[in-house]
């Protein structure tokens, strides 16, 4: 965090602003500053306008109940989430795109509004053929297909709380999330492409309901046409010759607005992922305004976010967010360079996006290729960029504008969080003068501050803990079956104010600078990643006695995972164990924890009482002069590491 904050300080003093310009802020949903000290004067009465825009079976008695930490939004009302993404648009919108696929192998689909209708009503009631009632959960580990959005809002219709699993997990990582949500309902796909191969989904899933499981029937969507001999009769239906009988007609469920909509695991300080739950009308408010506002959506737009569904920006902002506002959204099923470095700038030109919005990590990949891949597509279409995930470096956020933007566009880098379920600080574009690198400000209506360990406001121009410190719509209501958890993790370092575990540094225009993670949560490529998790995927293997992993700055991924490991008496730290080691924390968790570096060393720098120094491991694996080992029970340990491994770097 020192460093990041050395060069954020070079960054203020070089000073780069970038005003909306006078044409983009004319046209712009929001344009008026007054907006932010409006809402400061009556936040509820803020975000009840925007409900207001929404449909309701039943309009709320209580726009707020916060009795904290429990906050309810909308209390009393009666809505489907389902119904405004979907069935409000038919009157105005019938024949719009609502979802533009694209497969990785280059086939390509386009929903319109009324395509989504029937294909939403129809899931939901095969769903309701299965058995699947208001209250249940479903869990869904599908690669990027429409059939994901489409299980997703068919959930929401008939009252089911959807629990989609990132394709890129495990069979050990489905198995605990299935069995933290106890759903009964499975939806997958035979596989999915991933850089012209075939990610097998179905086999992961067969290993990860093998046994005792609370899953009875798995509905599978034919994807690779690979895995017709893995189907298990009794238990596996193809979703095609489901929807084959369905009704194309399926009412919504009214839902009570704190119902829950769906839940999503993120990895926290333990090795155990938490189910965040996020409930009905907030959520959809939340994620409603903000896609609004901050990504100017308007009737023409062709809006694309490249995220994968199995994350929550794809939940907030492929899905949710677009679809509520009537837009058209965007989605890529594989790899950004199959079959060559440019197929998302292809991708831009094809469907003329208008709005793009992605992760810092991405940016810095094409930056790494270089520009004549943009340059070989007409990306003029573009009018605003977006970024989330991670802190943008700001060489990445200018090469951005610059390159993909025709350095005319807006850059709004958004700040939010799986628990936070919308965004919570960034610019609006037709307001907010951008520097690169900063999030700028909250949302209006969110009070979000920069606090010392004591709680204190640390003021500007100074750093330290960001907190947020009224409620919003989106927030979570709890983790799922775990509400000491949640009090625990966010609400009790500081009474009644949300902590969100990230460190942040606010200048003297009071715009804030986000600075990663404060806890031992790594956030590799933009993928949180718990070094909990890590450790105990690596001393699950027998030749482990003890473990210890840290995120290491790396240039492209942000952090990359390094591992630091103790074997037991007697064995050998070879090559091809190191690897092993890498393969086994990739078959536990999912390709995106492997270390990109294990060091094997005799014993862990660990305090008096036993606790594992990761700040030195940092240190020694990021080539740095040590920190204070004071602490240390035998600070012989840290030196021996460092003569080891430290010459590496
Ligand atoms: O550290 C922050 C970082 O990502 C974390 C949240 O990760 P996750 O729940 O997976 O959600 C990611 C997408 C919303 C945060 O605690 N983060 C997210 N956006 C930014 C960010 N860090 C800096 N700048 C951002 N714009």
């Amino acid at each position: 965090m020192a460093e990041q904050a050395a060069s954020i300080e070079a960054l203020l003093e070089e000073g780069r602003t970038f005003p909306p310009s006078p044409e983009f802020a004319q046209q712009a949903n929001i344009n008026d500053p007054n907006v932010y000290e409006e809402a400061e004067r009556d936040f509820e009465g803020f975000w009840s306008r925007f409900a207001d825009e929404l449909s309701w079976f039943r309009k709320w008695d209580t726009v707020l109940e916060w009795d904290p930490p429990h906050a309810k939004w909308f209390v009393g009302a009666k809505t489907n989430v389902s119904y405004n993404c979907v069935d409000r648009h038919l009157a105005t919108r019938r024949n719009k795109a609502a979802i533009v696929w694209e497969g990785e192998p280059g086939d390509w689909k386009v929903y319109t509004y009324w395509d989504l209708y029937r294909e939403v009503c129809q899931f939901a009631n095969v769903m309701k053929g299965l058995g699947v009632t208001k209250g249940d959960r479903v869990t869904i580990y599908l690669p990027m297909v429409p059939e994901l959005p489409i299980a997703m809002l068919a959930c929401a219709r008939i009252g089911a709380a959807h629990s989609v699993i990132f394709g890129g997990f495990s069979p050990d990582s489905i198995r605990d999330r299935i069995e933290d949500s106890q759903s009964k309902l499975l939806i997958t796909a035979d596989g999915g492409f991933r850089r012209g191969n075939i990610v097998p989904l179905k086999r992961n899933c067969d290993e990860a309901i093998a046994g005792d499981t609370t899953i009875e029937q798995v509905v599978v969507v034919r994807r690779t046409g690979h895995a017709d001999e893995l189907m298990q009769g009794g238990r596996d239906q193809w979703w095609h010759d489901l929807m084959q009988g369905a009704s194309q007609k399926c009412e919504p469920e009214p839902m009570d607005a704190e119902d829950m909509l769906y839940m999503l695991y993120t990895s926290g300080t333990t090795g155990k992922p938490k189910g965040i739950v996020h409930t009905t009308a907030g959520y959809m408010v939340g994620t409603y305004a903000t896609a609004k506002w901050i990504f100017d959506l308007k009737e023409d737009d062709v809006y694309w976010c490249t995220a994968d569904i199995g994350w929550v920006t794809g939940h907030s902002y492929i899905v949710y967010g677009p679809l509520s506002n009537g837009a058209t959204t965007v989605m890529y099923e594989g790899s950004p360079d199959f079959p060559d470095r440019d197929r998302w700038w292809s991708i831009i030109e094809k469907y003329g996006c208008t709005i793009c919005y992605t992760a810092p990590t991405a940016i810095r990949t094409c930056m790494r290729w270089g520009e004549e891949y943009p340059e070989r597509h007409d990306l003029s279409s573009l009018r605003l960029l977006g970024s989330v995930g991670e802190p943008i470096n700001p060489e990445a956020w200018v090469w951005y504008r610059k390159n993909i933007g025709g350095d005319r566009v807006p850059v709004v880098d958004t700040w939010w969080q799986t628990e936070t379920g919308m965004i919570l600080i960034a610019p609006l574009p037709g307001i907010t003068t951008l520097k690169p690198g900063s999030a700028t400000r909250p949302f209006p209506g969110v009070l979000a501050d920069v606090v010392d360990e004591a709680g204190n406001s640390v003021g500007l121009g100074a750093g330290g803990y960001l907190v947020i410190k009224r409620p919003w719509p989106a927030m979570l209501r709890t983790i799922y079956g775990d509400p000491e958890r949640f009090v625990e993790q966010y609400w009790s370092r500081y009474p009644n104010i949300y902590f969100t575990a990230d460190g942040s540094k606010r200048d003297a225009d009071g715009d804030f600078w986000l600075l990663g993670r404060v806890d031992d949560v790594i956030n590799v490529s933009g993928h949180r990643i718990s070094t909990m998790e890590v450790e105990s995927a690596l001393v699950d293997h027998p030749t482990v006695a003890e473990s210890a992993s840290i995120g290491k700055n790396h240039e492209i991924k942000g952090q990359a995972v390094v591992s630091f490991v103790t074997l037991k008496e007697g064995i050998d730290g070879t090559d091809d164990l190191l690897n092993e080691l890498k393969r086994h924390v990739a078959t536990k968790i999912g390709s995106m924890a492997r270390p990109d570096d294990i060091f094997f060393t005799a014993e862990l720098p660990k305090t008096r009482s036993g606790k594992i120094m990761r700040r030195l491991l940092r240190d020694v694996a990021e080539g740095r002069a040590l920190g204070d080992t004071t602490t240390l029970a035998d600070p012989g340990v840290v030196e021996a590491l460092k003569e080891q491994y430290g010459d590496e770097e």
